[in-house]
This record gives C-alpha cells, sequence and structure tokens, in this order.
C-alpha cells in the first residue's frame, strides 16, 4: 500500500483511481510517496522525505515552492486545462449578458417586491428599457486559443457566430482542436476592429499586462463589448470605464472585480466563478491523482511545472529514471556505467526545459545496486529512480 498525503480536502471522486492502484489518500499518513493539495501553502512545509511528487489539482503554483522542490528531484504537477469547460460556460454566460440588459432587468424587478397583482402589468409596461440584441450572427474575436479560448471559440460557432481567433502563439494540439469555422487573424488591431464581442483567453504576463488599454480600446468596433474571464491585471481599468463613459465600448464583463469598477454603469462584475464548478473540482483532482499514479508507478512526467514532459511505454525489465542538471554529458556518463554492465538499454527518452532534464531508460536486465549508486553519485545529478 502507498500513501499519498493531503493537505486540503480534495474532491472524493480520487478515490476511485487510487483504490484501482492500492494507495491510500489521507490527512496524516506515514511516508508518503505523494502529496495531493489545492491552495495550502507548502513554503516553509517540512517534506517529508519520502515525497516523489506534489500534485496541485488546480492550475496557479505560488504556493509551492518549485524551484526547491526541483532541486531535491521532486516532481510538482498541476491540472492546466481541468477548469476549461467551466470558464467556457461562463464566458457563455458573459456574452449573454453583454447582448442584452439581463443585470439590470434582474435588479429591477426586485424593486417591484409589494406591488401585489400590479407586478405583471408593471413588468409589461417597464420591460422595454431592458431590451436588448442577439449573438446569433454576430463576430466574437477570441483572444488566445489554448485550454478555454478553443473551447469558446467553438462553442460561439456552435451558437451560430462568426469567429475570429488570435494567437501567435498556438499549440498544435489547440489548432488541431479548433472548428475550421474559426478565422485566423494575425493582427490583434484588426480582430479589435472586426469584432462586436472581444474575449481574452490569454495569460498575464510582464508582456500581456495592460494589454487592453486607451490605444487598444481604441481600435475596438463602436458599440462592441468586452468579457474578461482572464485575469484583471490585462486591462488598464481607468482606460475600460473611460471608454465605457465615452459610449464607444456597450459593456465590460470581468471576472476580477475591483473597487474602481463596482458600480460603474455597463460593467459587470463576476465574483471571479470561471472555474467554480463542482465538475471543475471534480476534474483537476481526477486530473492531479492520475499525473501522480502514472509517475509514482512509471516514472512518466505530464504536467509538470518543474521538469520536463516525459512520459513513454514500458518496456525490458526495469526502468530507471534520472533527474539531472540540465548540462552537457550526463545522460553518456549514464549510459557507459550500463554498458559496464552488459546490460541492453531497450527504450531511451529524455526531455531538458530550463534548469532540469530528465530521462528515462528502461533496461532489458536488472541493474545491480552498486551501478545505481555510482549513477547517483555522478557529477549533476539530482534524483534516481529505480522502478520495478
Ligand atoms: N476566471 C477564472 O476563474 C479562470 C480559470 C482558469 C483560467 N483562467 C485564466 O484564463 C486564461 C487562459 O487560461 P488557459 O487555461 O486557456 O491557458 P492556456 O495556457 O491553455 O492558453 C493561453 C493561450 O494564450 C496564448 N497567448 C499567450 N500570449 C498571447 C498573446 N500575447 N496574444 C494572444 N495569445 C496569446 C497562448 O499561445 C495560449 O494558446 C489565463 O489567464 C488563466 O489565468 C481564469
Amino acid at each position: 500500500m502507498k500513501n499519498v498525503l493531503k493537505l486540503n480536502e480534495i474532491s472524493g471522486v480520487v478515490n476511485e483511481i487510487f483504490d484501482m492502484h492500492g494507495y491510500n489518500l489521507s490527512k496524516d499518513c506515514k511516508e508518503p510517496v505523494a502529496v495531493l493539495l489545492r491552495s495550502y501553502d507548502m513554503h516553509g512545509y517540512d517534506m517529508p522525505e519520502s515525497v516523489l511528487c506534489v500534485g496541485r489539482a488546480g492550475a496557479g503554483v505560488n504556493n509551492i515552492p518549485v524551484s526547491e522542490y526541483a532541486e531535491k528531484g521532486v516532481v510538482v504537477f498541476n491540472t492546466p486545462g481541468a477548469n476549461a469547460n467551466a470558464v467556457k460556460e461562463l464566458v457563455i454566460c458573459a456574452l449573454l449578458l453583454c447582448g442584452r440588459k439581463i443585470t439590470d432587468g434582474i435588479k429591477w424587478a426586485q424593486t417591484l417586491a409589494g406591488k401585489g397583482d400590479e407586478v405583471p402589468k408593471l413588468v409589461e409596461s417597464g420591460k422595454k428599457a431592458f431590451a436588448g440584441g442577439e449573438i446569433l450572427g454576430k463576430t466574437l474575436g477570441v483572444v488566445g486559443l489554448g485550454a478555454i479560448g478553443r473551447l469558446v471559440a467553438n462553442a460561439a460557432v456552435e451558437l451560430g457566430m462568426k469567429v475570429i481567433g488570435y494567437d501567435p502563439y498556438i499549440s498544435i494540439d489547440a489548432a488541431w482542436n479548433l472548428n475550421h469555422n474559426v478565422q485566423k487573424e494575425t493582427d490583434l488591431n484588426a480582430l479589435l476592429a472586426k469584432s462586436d464581442f472581444v474575449t481574452l483567453h490569454i495569460p498575464y504576463l510582464p508582456s500581456t499586462k495592460g494589454m487592453i488599454n486607451a490605444q487598444t480600446l481604441g481600435k475596438m468596433k463602436d458599440g462592441a463589448s468586452l468579457i474578461n474571464c482572464a485575469r484583471g491585471e490585462l486591462a488598464v481599468n481607468a482606460d475600460v470605464t473611460a471608454v465605457l463613459k465615452s459610449g464607444k465600448l456597450n459593456r465590460y464583463v470581468t471576472d476580477f472585480p475591483c473597487e474602481e469598477l463596482l458600480g460603474v454603469d455597463n460593467v459587470i462584475t463576476i465574483p471571479h466563478l470561471g472555474a467554480s464548478t463542482e465538475e471543475a473540482e471534480d476534474n483537476c483532482a481526477r486530473m492531479a491523482a492520475r499525473e501522480i499514479v502514472d509517475f509514482v508507478e512509471n516514472g512518466n512526467i505530464t504536467n509538470s511545472v518543474n521538469f520536463p514532459n516525459c512520459s513513454s511505454s514500458r518496456t525490458g525489465k526495469m526502468r530507471i529514471a534520472v533527474f539531472h542538471k540540465n548540462v552537457k554529458n550526463v545522460i553518456s556518463s549514464v549510459s557507459d556505467l550500463i554498458a559496464k554492465e552488459n546490460i541492453n538499454i531497450s527504450s531511451f527518452n529524455s526531455q531538458s526545459g530550463g534548469a532540469m532534464a530528465y530521462a528515462l531508460l528502461d533496461l532489458d536486465d536488472e541493474i545491480s545496486a552498486a551501478t545505481v549508486e555510482k549513477i547517483r553519485k555522478l557529477d549533476n545529478i539530482v534524483r534516481v529512480r529505480v522502478i520495478k
């Protein structure tokens, strides 16, 4: 039985995965092989020596000292895209909120409380103030076509919208999964000029901070709306409120309320509900549990934030996983030691990224403990695991 330590409450859906592989998940266990958490702050945490990996059920890893763990050969996993559908659904809701005065109408309907039998008549006479437009046939500009953006783009096509996508760094996987009706745009300003609705799905980076500002807002079509379920810092709020006031921008729907946006006409603030669904939490937990099990059982790395992705099917009698600094000649020294035992390497997969590199070597015979020790003692080796 292998133990997994949970540092937060985690969706019960993981039990099925852990049970199947004979793992025990608990808040308090001895010699855990892995740690599973959501937002627990691991900075300064006294990590048990036995831990091989950390699974974060979610995308952000600010709560985990990822570089420090890389130095120890502890792999940190996250679950990118596991909440993508939840965010997509909120964006579809935001699109409808932009087109129709639904939130204003709901607020107004509440003011009719106490008017008794008059309410239906008052509704019929007052509703014209809240008439809006449809999204069918309108143009949606999607900025960023990653896990969320491509789902939004595809769903909008299904809803009968014309969709334009802009993503200079689109992954091959995202491109394969994009509906062929999504038109490619290579110039952000051109997308802004053509779209009735613009939705942001890019990461917050120094290069994207304040990307929506007076200059880019000025390129937007008159009367267009903007949706931001990505990160608040992507937009300069003062510039957004100024173009709303001028009437050039119709609505701004954001999942990131802040003081300067609250109570501003035509700003709809959603209290960061993008990923807040039971299903998203279940998906994140499941993905993290699968990543942990595949790593502990096979050494495969998928969705790590401190080691390169590296996976392959098992061949041979045993596998050794070598964690090392991303410098020259480490793997040749490892294979020289294996060759001295006259053992054939049946499969070899080596990947590097940033400061770290990782290799999986499948061997046709069992290597001696003495040779494994020699590999461990080579320069620039961080960790060696023998996986039988
Ligand atoms: N509202 C929420 O609760 C919530 C939940 C999850 C994610 N998010 C946010 O949604 C955003 C997208 O998340 P994701 O999971 O789709 O990320 P992702 O990494 O899968 O996709 C991001 C895409 O943006 C593209 N990109 C990067 N820089 C760009 C630029 N300058 N112009 C155009 N495209 C650019 C990348 O090539 C990539 O395809 C992130 O900002 C994330 O923080 C919000």
